[in-house]
């Protein structure tokens, strides 16, 4: 059944074309934009895909935004992974509910966000984050999307630490580590440490260079107990459907990063 709109819940208001207008509604403020101005208490009480006009008569119809599409229009302090990347680490790192996965750098908090959906109420994430001005921001972030997004579900338990990843890291055992720093190379001593046998380290990086140099600081020092499966590059065009012209959209992101994934194992004579 659907729920109807609450006051302090965070909407979309969608026009025509790619205008979408994120408001936290607040009983007595008003929305002003270019078509007008709309009171919030006339959204408050409306149901999802209800039509709301404008002091100008601009109709824009009220929605409860996506995870994508709020991580779209949430401030950035670093930059974010991108949706159709998180979908795919979510399913490469084979996150699931109950799982203890251990990230860094937090940055703005979008893939913490991801992650903290899909453990689930009984998992953690920990996430490593080495400036506090990044830190501070992912948190106001995550805290929002859990707290204002009605429809953004349940989260499991955060925990957030400043600290350099390449230094060392306190967990053991974990069942996931997700990186997306620029030298995670440097990080695999603390990945080594931290993750179980069997467990996934997924890092995410936008150069080849990275990923090789990743990979062959893997086979000459970490061989014993790291397994590479993978390296995916994850490609989505969007199109355009406007009346009978069908076809893909001029613009398109083309690349954004690779996703590298190995497993923890451990060779007879490491154990
Ligand atoms: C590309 S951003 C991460 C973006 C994040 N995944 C998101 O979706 O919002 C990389 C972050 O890693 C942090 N970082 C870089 N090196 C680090 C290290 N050694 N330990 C912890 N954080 C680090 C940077 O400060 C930056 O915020």
């Amino acid at each position: 059944m659907s729920k109807r709109i609450e006051a302090y819940e965070l909407v979309h208001l969608v026009g025509g074309g790619s205008r979408r207008y994120q408001v936290l509604l607040q009983p007595g403020s008003d929305f002003s934009f270019t078509h007008g101005k709309i009171a919030h208490d006339d959204v408050i009480g409306l149901e999802e895909g209800d039509t709301v006009t404008s002091s100008l008569g601009e109709r824009l119809i009220v929605l409860r935004p996506t995870m994508s599409e709020y991580i779209a229009k949430m401030k950035k302090g670093s930059q974010i992974v991108y949706p159709k990347d998180i979908a795919a680490i979510l399913m490469l790192a084979d996150i699931f509910p109950g799982a203890r996965v251990l990230e860094a750098g937090t940055g703005s908090g979008a893939l913490t966000i991801a992650l903290l959906r899909a453990v689930g109420d009984t998992g953690v994430v920990i996430s490593y984050e080495r400036r506090p001005e990044f830190q501070a921001i992912a948190e106001q972030n995550i805290e929002r999307f859990f707290r204002d997004v009605k429809c953004a579900g349940g989260s499991g338990k955060l925990i957030l630490k400043t600290g350099d990843v390449y230094e060392s890291v306190e967990e053991r055992e974990v069942d996931r580590v997700i990186l997306d720093l620029p030298e995670p190379w440097r990080a695999l001593r603390s990945v080594e440490q931290a993750l179980r046998p069997g467990g996934i380290m997924l890092c995410y990086n936008p150069t080849v260079l990275q990923i090789y140099k990743l990979t062959k600081r893997i086979e000459r020092k970490y061989g014993h107990c790291l397994r590479v499966t993978g390296v995916y590059e994850v490609g989505m065009r969007e199109w355009e459907i406007k009346g009978r012209s069908m076809r893909p959209q001029h613009r398109a992101i083309v690349h954004t990063g690779f996703i590298f994934v190995a497993r923890k194992i451990y060779n007879g004579d490491e154990r």
